[in-house]
């Protein structure tokens, strides 16, 4: 496998070192590209992301990345959209997983739950008028966008428990009828069972009932906003994962961003960018590494060894190390 390294800006710099560590660990034949991108890049350079490192992520089989810093700068386009586009990687894939011994904000732990978010159109479509009395933002939903949405989540549902849950705001928004629409269509076509909620008693629902659903698909801002808030449920951002899936990309990143607040510390939590990672390998059919980086990922958990965030003492690196070492005795095994 070919894969482009993206460490990016911030926590980027030090949870992507632990997953590396850890995908060491497993011995798999991998040739790591590392690509620089972001903020960094931008300062130092003028420029974020060039045409040349687009020409390099697309060279590979796929693409482990940490997180960027977007400044709020009109003339900063984001390093994150660019990719998303470039790449055509529609569907992000955002899973919902309680862990060993990591407390949410529910007693009960027994809920299992994918976000899927739209991931090239809708509120982020880049399509912006920034002026000093109106800023507008164009909300873009296609057929085509919605449709293949649609079929990835319903395909997703088949692998699991046949239901789907739609989320949108079609009562206020008419763009989301058509999002609405294509969707349940997508769903009569396959069989799988749905249902439709609005975005807003949705997010209650969830959060207060998080059993009742499996898989979800939605747009764009909303999936980026349900999947944060999610993270409540099992205990922080530092432990979601994500995968952006196209037709011919794949790209593998934890949920959370740059975290500057606790930048440089070596204190953020690497679980979400060594989730990353196991997702990494599930798509790409090494299923046993996969599960091996999962149980040791658990092990450190119960073990009580992790960061801050989770209450721990231990360092980022740490971390890593001790899933890294899990990992090398199970294959040595
Ligand atoms: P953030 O996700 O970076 O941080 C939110 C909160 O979660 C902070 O309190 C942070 O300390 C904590 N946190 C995040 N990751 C953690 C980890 N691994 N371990 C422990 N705690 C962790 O979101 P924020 O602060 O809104 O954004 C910071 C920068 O990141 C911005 O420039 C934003 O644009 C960018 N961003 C980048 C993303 C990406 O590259 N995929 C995604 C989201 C934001
Ligand atoms: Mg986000």
């Amino acid at each position: 496998m070919k894969l482009a390294v993206v460490e990016g800006d911030g926590v980027g710099k030090e949870v992507i070192p632990a997953a590396i560590e850890v995908l060491d660990a497993l011995g798999l034949e991998v040739e790591k590209v590392p690509v620089e991108l972001g903020y960094g890049k931008w300062e130092r350079t003028g420029s974020a992301i060039t045409d040349e490192d687009i020409a390099t992520l697309k060279e590979c089989d796929c693409i482990l990345f940490g997180a960027v810093t977007t400044p709020p700068d009109p003339n900063y386009r984001s390093v994150l959209l660019t990719i998303r586009k470039e790449l055509d990687m529609y569907a992000n894939i955002r899973p919902i997983r309680p862990l060993p011994s990591v407390k949410g904000i529910l007693e009960r732990k027994d809920f299992n739950f994918i976000i899927v978010r739209e991931n090239t159109e809708g509120m982020y479509s880049g399509i912006e008028e920034i002026g000093t009395d109106i800023s507008t933002t164009k909300r873009v939903i296609t057929r085509k966008g919605s449709k293949r949405i649609a079929d990835y989540a319903c395909k997703l549902a088949k692998s699991r428990t046949n239901k789907l849950t739609i989320v949108h705001k079609s009562n206020v928004m008419k763009s989301d009828k058509l999002f609405l629409d294509v969707s349940r269509q997508s769903a009569i076509d396959t069989g799988v069972v749905y249902r439709d909620e609005l975005v807003d008693s949705f997010a209650y629902n969830l959060i207060t009932s998080p059993w009742n659903y499996d898989v979800i698909v939605t747009t764009n801002l909303f999936g980026d906003i349900l999947s944060d808030m999610s993270g409540a449920l099992v205990g922080g951002l530092g432990l979601l994962p994500s995968a952006n899936i196209g037709e011919k990309y794949a790209f593998f990143e934890p949920v959370h961003g740059s975290a500057p607040d606790i930048a440089g510390r070596n204190i953020a939590n690497p679980i979400a960018a060594i989730l990353s990672l196991k997702m990494l390998l599930e798509w790409h059919g090494d299923i046993a590494e996969a599960t091996i980086v999962e149980e040791a990922v658990e092990s450190a958990l119960n073990l009580g060894i992790c960061t801050p965030d989770l209450g721990g003492k231990y360092t980022t690196s740490q971390v890593g190390n001790s899933i890294a070492e899990y990992v090398k005795k199970r294959i040595e095994a």
